[in-house]
């Protein structure tokens, strides 16, 4: 799947504009604060339903204006067009159309554009909490998986739920015996979302150190390890007993505390290079090189999972990686359609120039393209 063009209108600080992309490299330059991020952030937002950056939608609607609207024309491996549309007006409403036609909800949009974004605040997959990382695991399987985003949604509410139970439970004592149904259907999703994370985390770990491999001339060895209260995760039944069991063990617990102890909501992963672990001990180089090679092994789970390659967004990570890195990226993004931003052109390798489209972006107007 290729991006072939962008229209915007009011979006952050574009006026009225189209852009048409090359199915292969396309470089966004542009000194600070002239919009290279709220162009792939435009294009994000098409793909995922929301911003990776605003917390409130209206924040993408050009001050002093009412409603931002975009469209954006992808192609298909098989030749077929098709259309993703968005408007979002100052109250933060907004409506979605894929060919024309309005959806009603986002799960339906997901999977539509396939993206994948490095920006520079993914480092904190690396460098922060494990809420961090549920956040990474849930926005890509959601993308890979339909399945996936709807058992997401329901084990969420289905937590919302029984923890509003634990809180009622020591002044109600007579609610105790209606635990049991939540627990029921909390442990029947929880057991597929741990089952499919551990899935995505095999081939993680083995795309990504592959990919480390090659980018640190072997090296760095880079090894991913799912933690989760489960012990064992290759059954669904198993995980289901199992985590059935670490609820009983843990109600009273629970009830003190007035939230559910255990379960997929507390995972989380953790990356090592030759067996350390980079969140800790890790140079400031290694993370950002380990990001970098899990944004690319995503690259080939999608195109594993769902048939095509996906769309890649690189925001500012070029002047970061030393020269040799930068080969072996542009080796391995050799299929991707892929749009890179950066501030500086005399940073960029030949090899970069040559081959791509370039766009030259002043105070939210292309200059040429
Ligand atoms: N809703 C909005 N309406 C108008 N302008 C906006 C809006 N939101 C953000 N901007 C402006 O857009 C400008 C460009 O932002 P953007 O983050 O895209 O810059 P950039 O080119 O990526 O810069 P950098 O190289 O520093 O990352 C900012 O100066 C910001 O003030
Ligand atoms: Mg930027």
């Amino acid at each position: 799947m290729k991006i072939k063009s962008i229209t915007l209108k009011n979006y952050r600080n574009y006026d009225q504009l189209k852009i048409q992309f090359d199915s292969k490299l396309n470089i966004i330059i542009g000194d600070n604060a002239q919009g290279k991020t709220n162009l792939l952030e435009s294009i994000y937002t098409g793909g995922f339903g929301k911003s990776f950056r605003a917390s409130k939608e209206s924040e993408l609607v050009k001050f002093g204006e009412m409603v931002t609207a975009v469209k954006i024309e992808i192609e298909r491996e098989n030749g077929f067009s098709e259309t993703i549309e968005y408007r979002i007006n100052d109250k933060s409403k907004k409506e979605f159309l894929i060919n024309g036609v309005n959806i009603t909800k986002i799960s339906d949009l997901l999977g539509t554009i396939n993206l994948i974004l490095f920006y520079p605040d993914d480092l904190k997959l690396i460098k922060e909490s494990p809420v961090e990382r549920r956040r990474f695991l849930n926005r890509e399987l959601s993308h890979i998986s339909k399945v996936y985003c709807l058992d997401i949604i329901e084990y969420n509410r289905i937590l919302f739920q029984r923890n509003e139970l634990l809180k009622k439970i020591p002044y109600k004592p007579e609610f105790r015996d209606m635990l049991e149904i939540w627990d029921e259907q909390l442990v029947e999703k929880g057991a597929k979302l741990i089952k499919r994370r551990q899935h995505f985390i095999d081939d993680l770990a083995m795309i990504s150190n592959r990919i480390h491999g090659e980018v640190t001339k072997h090296k760095e060895s880079l090894s991913i390890t799912y933690l989760t209260a489960v012990k064992n995760t290759e059954n669904y039944d198993t995980i289901k007993s199992e985590l059935s069991m670490m609820l009983k063990k843990n109600v009273e617990i629970d009830l003190k505390r007035g939230f559910t102890s255990v379960g997929p909501h507390r995972d989380d992963f953790e990356i090592c290079i030759n067996n350390i672990n980079i969140k800790s001990f890790g140079s400031q180089g290694q993370q950002r090189t380990a990001a970098l090679s899990l944004k690319l092994s995503e690259i080939e789970i999608i195109k594993k999972d769902v048939g095509e390659y996906p769309i890649l967004l690189l925001d500012d990570v070029m002047s970061e990686l030393d020269v040799n890195r930068q080969k072996d990226l542009i080796y391995a993004l050799k299929d991707v359609q892929t749009i890179i931003t950066t501030t500086d052109v005399k940073n960029l390798l030949d090899e970069y120039i040559n081959a791509s489209k370039i766009i030259k972006i002043k105070n939210g107007s292309v200059l040429n393209h």
